[in-house]
């Protein structure tokens, strides 16, 4: 049951609109209490549609000051506005509307529309956001050419930036100024910004593969002036692996990124003028760690990437958002696979699809990637759209292989170029250049859930056949109780008990140039002749498919694959699902003994000298709560995180005297530089002290606090406090927090930190988390540190769920107090209670009535409602 039948938005009620706007002229004048907004906008009639329909604008918040049809000035009733729409009557197939209203910035606590963000003002509007700044027809499929025009007082706010290029400045009566902005290509108004502030600017160039010079620009506040460079460079090597890679120039003069400390996400890819969360762009290596280089470089990319994949060539509606955010996703992954270590990145991705997707669609809000029905598109920004539609990017590019992939990326940017349009446009383009049919394939555009594929063996040495049975299967997702079999890519190899590669001969659609075996049906049996001795099967390797596989791999073959699988993904794969094997038994019974195996492959893998840092690194580290939760569902929490606990303090236990020396030995005194080779360096590095710290000597903790203390840079400071976090030394832990608070309380990421430290400890409750939000660091109205702190706390898994379960009582007050302030991202936090269903009962009926408390509550967003009605249902 969802709300109200009338607030479902449809795909298949997808209409043209019957007017569209082609020309956009903004005056956006900025006084301390309100803002005033004067719009010109040129419409066309649709010439498909007969008659002149009524006009329908989107308008959310806006005291009308005066509205103009044409020269006409138009009264109540010739126009109404209600429910959010300003409908009033044309009387003419082409006319000019102008309307002028008053909003209010600094009252705006959403985030989304015009905002007060510290002492600067700016937008985001994605996705409908627009609507919050005038009146409008606020969907993508609307495309303009927007002239914006900003005036403000010159000293609050020195810097006046929109999208596209500058055309004119100066100066106005009463120490006011101006900037005018011109954006030649046509966008919809998701793409729209402006910002107005007093902002320090790192200038750099970029000279195009066709030799244009392009303007490069990151503003920020004064104090953050210092931690512009890295982004700055991650912009340029963004702007030279696009033409490189997909023959993708950039288009404008100049390029300019806002950082903002109030975001309700990462960043925006808005024409010309990203705005970026500032945790999502400023660093430095004294106050960020190589994880946080990793991802401010990646949304650099990912946002610059856009450009192509969203902006020149962007989504007809929102149920296309895949188009767009699957597609550039993707091409982020490929970009930080080219620049540092490709196995890094794929088993960190499918940690995270793992983590994350996997979980959401076993959940009651599952949907697939290109959902068929909404009632708030906020809440369609998901993992599955995201991470899983890259997943299906990703499947195309392997069926079809990088020469075909690349021919049907350029049909696509040059047929669609400055148009609207659909997943089907897409998928239209690689079927032209491959010729592959993928009819049967797109059903991943439009079913949920995670398929199954229960793989068996059989060897007949007789006829030297080798036999591989495949049987796919996928639960009932809501509104989806059958579902149809998918196409399935698998990448494999056969392989010798040294390990090396059998040349594949066999029945099934496998295809030898890119070693993948295309499964099709629910059932397939594959025979591979010509095979002199029983081989082992490495399957789904680089996880060629969203899928979870069931395979009862032997001991043996276990090992030959966790120690000889030349595929990097398979041999930590193969570690994993020791580990979760193990898991699952000491869940049933603490008592169990931990198998011989798990020494024999950590001791293997802590031996074998060819294997990268980093790698070592993934292959010792137990799969995370957040993966482990759905593979074990319904999972009793407090008997998951004993057992957890228990292989972990065996590891660290067993290989005490290794921990110690990797410890010692992955120490440097070199400079911070941020490298693959650096950061898996420091991976280990930190990996290696946290076993020694949990074998629990003296020795070791010193270490942790000595390697936190003398650091100077934040991967080793973290690495050092992490340890001692974890640790059983809760005294040490509290003065190390208190030290680092003194030390860095006026730098906002440290302070951000500082919250996720304090959130992250395995001790840490709900009396706790509500007490380090009267603190002087906390702001109910900053994203970043309401995730810092509720974010983290509810994804300490130890913590939230094997604690007390007045936690989740509590999370369920901060929804709906966060709610009345920002609905997109109270409704990001339902996610921590949508899957009471696969808890035992002492921990998810607690959480049933938690939701049952939120959606009891008086005007809750549609937002909640919409997540929180169908976690219930
Ligand atoms: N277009 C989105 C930002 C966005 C999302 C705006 C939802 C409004 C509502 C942007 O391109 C994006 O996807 N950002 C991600 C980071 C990215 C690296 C996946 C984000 O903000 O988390
Ligand atoms: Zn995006």
């Amino acid at each position: 049951m969802k709300t109200d039948n009338a607030n479902i938005i449809r795909l298949k009620d997808y209409k043209k609109p019957d007017y569209t706007i082609t020309q956009t002229d903004l005056t956006i004048k900025i006084f301390d209490q309100y803002t005033q907004v004067e719009s010109t906008l040129y419409f066309t009639k649709n010439n498909e549609v007969s008659g002149l329909p009524e006009l329908s604008l989107n308008g959310i918040d806006q005291a009308i000051q005066s509205i103009h049809l044409d020269e006409r000035e138009l009264f109540e009733p010739s126009y109404r506005y209600e429910n959010e729409v300003l409908t009033l009557q044309p009387t003419a197939e082409n006319f000019i509307l102008k309307s002028i209203t008053h909003i209010h910035p600094n009252k705006n606590t959403s985030l989304e529309g015009l905002y007060q963000s510290g002492t600067m003002i700016c937008s985001q509007c994605e996705a409908e956001g627009f609507r919050k700044i005038t009146f409008y027809l606020d969907r993508p499929d609307v495309m303009a050419v927007f002239t914006t025009h900003i005036e403000a007082n010159r000293k609050q706010y020195p810097v006046l930036l929109s999208n596209g290029n500058p055309i004119d400045q100066g100066e106005l009566a009463d120490e006011r100024h101006f900037a005018t902005w011109h954006d030649p290509f046509p966008k919809p108004s998701y793409l729209f910004a402006a910002v107005a502030g007093d902002l320090v600017r790192h200038d750099d160039v970029f000279v195009t593969q066709s030799g244009r010079e392009v303007s490069l620009r990151i503003f920020a506040e004064a104090h953050n002036a210092h931690k512009t460079d890295f982004a700055i460079d991650s912009l340029k090597r963004s702007m030279s692996w696009d033409e490189k890679r997909y023959g993708r120039e950039y288009d404008l003069d100049i390029f300019m990124i806002v950082a903002s400390d109030y975001f309700n996400m990462g960043a925006m890819e808005n024409k010309g003028l990203n705005i970026f969360n500032s945790a999502a762009v400023l660093a430095s290596p004294e106050t960020s760690n190589d994880a946080r280089f990793d991802r401010i470089e990646a949304i650099v990319a990912h946002e610059y990437f856009h450009n192509w994949s969203g902006n020149r060539v962007t989504c007809r509606d929102w149920f296309q958002l895949t188009l767009k955010e699957g597609l550039t996703v993707y091409r982020d992954s490929q970009f930080t696979a080219d620049t540092h270590n490709a196995a890094v990145k794929r088993i960190s991705d499918v940690e995270d699809l793992k983590s994350a997707q996997f979980s959401e669609d076993a959940g009651p809000n599952a949907h697939p990637i290109q959902p068929q029905e909404y009632v708030e598109i906020n809440n369609f920004y998901t993992a599955t759209v995201y991470e899983k539609g890259a997943e299906i990017i990703r499947m195309i590019n392997t069926i079809i292989g990088d020469e075909n992939f690349r021919k049907g990326t350029d049909l696509y940017f040059d047929t669609f170029d400055g148009q609207a349009v659909t997943t089907e446009d897409f998928v239209g383009c690689m079927e032209k250049v491959s010729s592959v049919d993928f009819t049967q394939f797109k059903r991943w555009y439009v079913q949920a859930g995670t398929p199954t594929v229960d793989v068996s063996e059989s060897y007949d040495a007789g006829t030297q056949t080798y036999q591989l049975s495949f049987k796919q299967h996928c639960k009932p997702t809501p509104n989806q109780p059958k579902k149809l079999p998918f196409v399935i890519p698998v990448k494999m190899a056969l392989l010798e008990s040294n390990g090396n590669e059998i040349a594949i001969q066999c029945d099934g659609n496998f295809n030898a140039s890119t070693s993948v075996l295309l499964l099709t049906e629910e059932s397939t049996i594959v025979s591979f002749t010509g095979i002199s001795q029983k081989p082992v099967a490495s399957l789904f390797r680089d996880f060629s498919a969203p899928v979870n596989v069931n395979m009862n791999y032997s001991d043996e073959d276990q090992i030959l694959l966790a120690t000889k699988d030349g595929n990097a993904f398979n041999r930590y794969n193969a570690m994993q699902s020791l580990y979760i094997d193990v898991l699952s038994v000491l869940v049933k019974n603490i008592q169990s003994d931990i198998p011989k195996s798990v020494d024999t492959l950590v001791l293997a893998t802590l031996e074998d000298s060819g294997l990268s840092n980093a790698i070592t690194s993934y292959m010792v580290s137990l799969p995370s709560f957040a993966v482990l939760r759905s593979m074990f569902a319904p999972v009793d929490a407090r008997a998951l995180t004993a057992a957890r606990e228990k292989l972990q303090t065996h590891i660290a236990k067993q290989f005490e005297s290794h921990w110690q020396g990797l410890a010692h030995s992955l120490a440097s005194a070199q400079p911070y530089e941020f490298n693959a080779e650096e950061a898996g360096r420091r991976s280990l590095h930190g990996k290696a002290l946290n076993y020694w710290v949990k074998a629990g000597s003296l020795e070791a903790i010193t270490y942790a606090e000595a390697l936190y203390r003398a650091a100077d840079n934040q991967s080793d400071r973290l690495n050092g406090i992490g340890a001692v976090l974890n640790s059983e030394d809760s005294e040490r832990a509290e003065k190390l927090l208190a030290h680092f608070y003194r030390q860095w309380h006026q730098d906002t990421q440290m302070v951000e930190t500082w919250l996720t430290l304090n959130a992250s400890q395995d001790r840490f409750d709900h009396k706790q988390a509500a007490e380090l939000m009267t603190h002087e660091a906390f702001d109910f109205t900053n994203p970043n540190k309401v995730r810092s702190v509720l974010g983290v706390f509810a994804s300490n898994f130890e913590a939230f769920h094997a604690g007390s379960d007045e936690n989740y009582q509590f999370i369920a007050e901060q929804i709906v107090k966060l709610d009345k302030i920002n609905p997109q991202i109270a409704a990001r936090f339902t996610k921590i209670l949508e899957s009471w269903r696969s808890f035992t009962d002492d921990r998810g009926i607690p959480m049933k009535k938690a939701l049952e408390y939120i959606i009891s509550t008086e005007s809750l967003s549609s937002d909640v409602t919409e997540l929180v009605q169908n976690a219930l249902s």
